[in-house]
C-alpha cells in the first residue's frame, strides 16, 4: 500500500537527504542546465498569455467603441490571436521538452543509487541478513527509489517553477499597475504557504495513524496468507479473518479522521484563495471606474491571479508527500550507512591455496556476548583428508562450518587454511576456494539447471551435466515433463527435499573448490540415493579437503578425522576405530544408532 511505513519517518525529516542526492544528479550537468532553460521558457510564456489576451480585449473594446467592426478583425487582433496562439504552443512545448530531458537525469540517478544499495547490502555480514525485517529491505528501497522520481518531479517541475512564476507576477504587476496588487499577492501567497505548511504538519499524526494502519493490515493479511496450511491445520479461518477485521476497523477510522483534516487544509486554503481574488478584483474594478485601467487590464489582472493560485492549490499535497519522499530517501540512505561487521583489511591478500590444510586453533566463539557458542575449539585436518565434526543438536557444528566461510569472525583464537589466517585474507579469495552444502538448501526461483548452474555461471554443459550425474540428480530431471528446465518454485518449494538436497551438492560439485563442507548433506536422502552420493564423491575424494557434519554415522565412519562437539568444545577426537576403543560418547552413540 502506498506511503504505509513513513509514519514514524515523517517527523523527523531533515534536508540532508537533498545533498546525497547531489552526486548522483551531477552525471548530466548539461541536460540539468538545459532544462532549467526550458523551465524559464515555459514561464515566461504562461506569464506573457494574459498580456496577449489584454491587448486582444482592448483592442476589440477600442474597436467597437470606434463602431469598426470590419478593421477590428482583419487586422491587429488578428496578429495578437495568431500570437496568443503560438505563445500557448510554446509554453506546452517547453514544459513537455524539459519533462523530456530531465527524465533522463532522474532515471539515472534512480539506476544507480538503486544499484549502489543493492551492492551495498550484498556486502553486509550475515548479522545483519539475519536480523533484518523480512521484506523490509526491499521495501525501503523500492520505496526510496520512487521517492527520488517524486522528490525531482515536483521540486524541479512544480515546487520551483510555480515560485519563479509568482515572482514574475509580481514584478510585472509592480511594474505595470500600482503596488496594491503585488502586495495582495505578496500577502496572499504568504498567508497560503504558512497555512498549508502549519496545517500540514497539524494533519501528520493523523497520517501516520492512517499509514501505519494500512502496513499493520497488510501485514496481517500477508503473514496470514503465507501461513495458509497452518490456519487450516488448526482450523482458525474465523479466528484469521476476526484478526484481520480488527485492523481493516483500526484502518477506517484513521482515514476517516484523515478525511475530516484535509477538509480542514482545503477549506482554509480556499478561503485565502478567495479572499485574495475578491480583493484584487474589487480594486481592478474600482480602477476601471476611476479611468486609470482598462477593461483589457481587468482581464489580465484576472487571468494572473487565477495562474498563481491554481499551482499554489497543489501545494499541501506536494508538501506533504515531497516530506514523505524526503523520509524515503532517507531511509535508503541509511542503508548505505550500515556498516559490515565482517570486512576485508587494507591490504588484505588473496588466499593462496595449495591443498588446502585446515587449522582451528583454540576458537572461541558467541552470536552474543552472553551466550559462549563454541569454546577452544582446537583441530588440524590435513591436505585432501575427509573430516567429521558430529555431536548433539545445538552443540555448535554449523557455526564451525560459518565460521571457517567467515560468515563471522571468530572471538578468540585462529582459524587457517594453509597457514594464513583467514581474518587477513580477503574474503572474496578465501569464498572461491569454499563449497558449502547447507543444512537447509533454499533455491532461486527459476529452473533446476539455472540453480545448478549457479555454482559456476561460466561452466560448461559437459561439466554441469557431470555434476548433475554425481548428485545422482539425472535420473529425476529424466522423469520431469519438462526436464533439466521445469521451474523449482519460490524457494524451490516445488521439489521434495531429498530433490533439493541432491541441487545443492550438484551446484557445489559444478564449483570445483579446494574444500568441500557438507552440512547434513545428505540427511534428507533415503539410504540408495545417500549410498550412491558417497560412492560418487569417494571417486573425486583426493581432489579437495572435506568437511562433513553428519548425525547419521554411518556416512561417517571412513573419515580420516572424527570430531566430537559437546556444548561447544571438541570432547573427543581421533578416527572411528580409536574413538570405539575410548569408548566415550562417540561409542555410545554409535552403539544406540546401530542398535535401532
Ligand atoms: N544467528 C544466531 N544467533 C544466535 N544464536 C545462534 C545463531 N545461530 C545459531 N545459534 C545458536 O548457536 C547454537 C549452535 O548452533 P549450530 O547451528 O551451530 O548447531 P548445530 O550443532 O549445527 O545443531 P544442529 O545439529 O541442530 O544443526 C544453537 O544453540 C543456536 O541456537
Ligand atoms: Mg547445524
Amino acid at each position: 500500500m502506498r506511503g504505509s511505513g513513513n509514519a514514524t519517518e515523517l517527523d523527523r525529516v531533515d534536508w540532508s537527504s537533498l545533498k546525497q542526492l547531489l552526486p548522483y544528479l551531477s552525471e548530466f550537468k548539461g541536460r540539468i542546465v538545459l532544462a532549467v532553460l526550458c523551465l524559464v521558457g515555459a514561464k515566461v510564456a504562461s506569464v506573457g498569455l494574459p498580456f496577449i489576451l489584454k491587448r486582444v480585449v482592448d483592442q476589440l473594446n477600442s474597436a467597437e467603441a470606434n463602431g469598426s467592426p470590419e478593421a477590428m478583425v482583419v487586422l491587429v487582433p488578428l496578429a495578437l490571436l495568431v500570437a496568443y496562439g503560438m505563445v500557448r504552443f510554446a509554453n506546452v512545448l517547453f514544459g513537455e521538452l524539459r519533462d523530456t530531458i530531465f527524465g533522463r537525469v532522474t532515471e539515472r540517478a534512480m539506476r544507480r543509487v538503486g544499484h549502489r544499495v543493492f551492492e551495498h547490502l550484498h556486502s553486509l555480514d550475515l548479522a545483519y541478513h539475519l536480523n533484518r525485517r523480512t521484506g523490509g529491505v526491499s521495501r525501503d528501497i523500492e520505496r526510496g527509489v520512487s521517492g527520488i522520481s517524486f522528490l525531482m518531479r515536483f521540486m524541479v517541475f512544480n515546487i520551483v517553477p510555480t515560485f519563479i512564476e509568482i515572482g514574475m507576477i509580481m514584478i510585472l504587476l509592480f511594474w505595470n499597475y500600482s503596488a496594491w496588487y503585488a502586495l495582495i499577492v505578496f500577502v496572499s501567497v504568504v498567508a497560503y504557504v504558512g497555512f498549508s505548511v502549519i496545517a500540514t504538519e497539524w494533519r501528520t499524526e493523523t497520517i501516520r495513524q492512517m499509514n501505519s494502519a494500512e502496513s499493520k493490515s497488510s501485514t496481517r493479511s500477508v503473514d496470514s496468507l503465507l501461513n495458509f496450511e497452518t490456519v487450516k491445520y488448526f482450523n482458525n479461518e474465523a479466528y484469521e479473518a476476526v484478526r484481520y477485521d480488527e485492523n481493516l476497523a483500526d484502518w477506517e477510522l484513521a482515514r476517516r479522521k484523515n478525511r475530516l483534516t484535509l477538509f480542514g487544509l482545503n477549506g482554509g486554503q480556499s478561503l485565502i484563495i478567495a479572499t485574495a481574488a475578491t480583493a484584487s478584483m474589487v480594486l481592478a474594478a474600482y480602477d476601471v471606474a476611476a479611468q486609470r485601467m482598462t477593461i483589457g487590464d481587468f482581464v489580465l489582472i484576472n487571468a494572473l491571479m487565477m495562474q498563481i493560485f491554481v499551482p499554489l492549490n497543489f501545494l499541501g499535497f506536494v508538501y506533504r508527500e515531497m516530506k514523505g519522499s524526503m523520509a524515503n530517501i532517507d531511509a535508503m540512505f541509511a542503508l548505505l550507512k550500515v556498516d559490515s561487521s565482517v570486512k576485508d583489511q587494507h591490504d588484505a591478500q588473496a588466499l593462496v591455496i595449495g591443498d588446502a590444510a585446515i587449522e582451528f586453533e583454540n576458537v572461541d566463539f558467541s552470536y552474543q556476548p552472553e551466550r559462549p557458542i563454541l569454546r577452544g575449539v582446537s583441530f588440524t585436518v590435513a591436505p585432501k583428508q575427509k573430516v567429521a565434526i558430529v555431536g548433539s543438536s545445538g552443540s555448535g557444528k554449523s557455526t564451525i562450518m560459518k565460521l571457517l566461510f567467515r560468515f563471522y569472525d571468530v572471538t578468540a583464537g585462529a582459524i587457517r587454511i594453509d597457514g594464513q589466517d583467514i581474518s587477513n585474507v580477503s574474503q572474496q579469495s578465501l569464498r572461491q576456494a569454499i563449497s558449502v552444502v547447507p543444512q537447509d538448501t533454499v533455491l532461486f526461483n527459476a529452473t533446476i539447471i539455472e540453480n545448478i548452474r549457479y555454482g559456476n555461471v561460466d561452466a560448461s554443459d559437459d561439466d554441469v551435466w557431470q555434476a548433475v550425474r554425481m548428485a545422482y540428480l539425472d535420473d529425476f530431471i529424466a522423469q520431469l515433463p519438462d526436464g533439466e528446465h521445469t521451474q523449482v518454485g519460490e524457494r524451490g518449494l516445488k521439489l521434495s527435499g531429498g530433490e533439493k538436497q541432491r541441487v545443492a551438492i550438484a551446484r557445489a560439485i559444478l564449483k570445483r573448490p579446494r574444500i568441500m563442507v557438507f552440512d547434513e548433506a545428505t540427511s534428507s536422502l533415503d539410504s540408495r540415493a545417500e549410498q550412491r552420493i558417497l560412492q560418487a564423491m569417494e571417486r573425486v575424494r583426493g581432489a579437495y579437503t572435506s568437511v562433513v557434519i553428519a548425525h547419521r554415522l554411518s556416512t561417517i565412519v571412513d573419515s580420516d578425522l572424527i570430531l566430537v562437539l559437546d556444548q561447544g568444545a571438541v570432547s573427543e577426537q581421533g578416527t572411528h576405530a580409536q574413538l570405539l576403543a575410548h569408548n566415550g560418547l562417540y561409542a555410545a552413540a554409535w552403539k544406540l544408532q546401530n542398535s535401532e
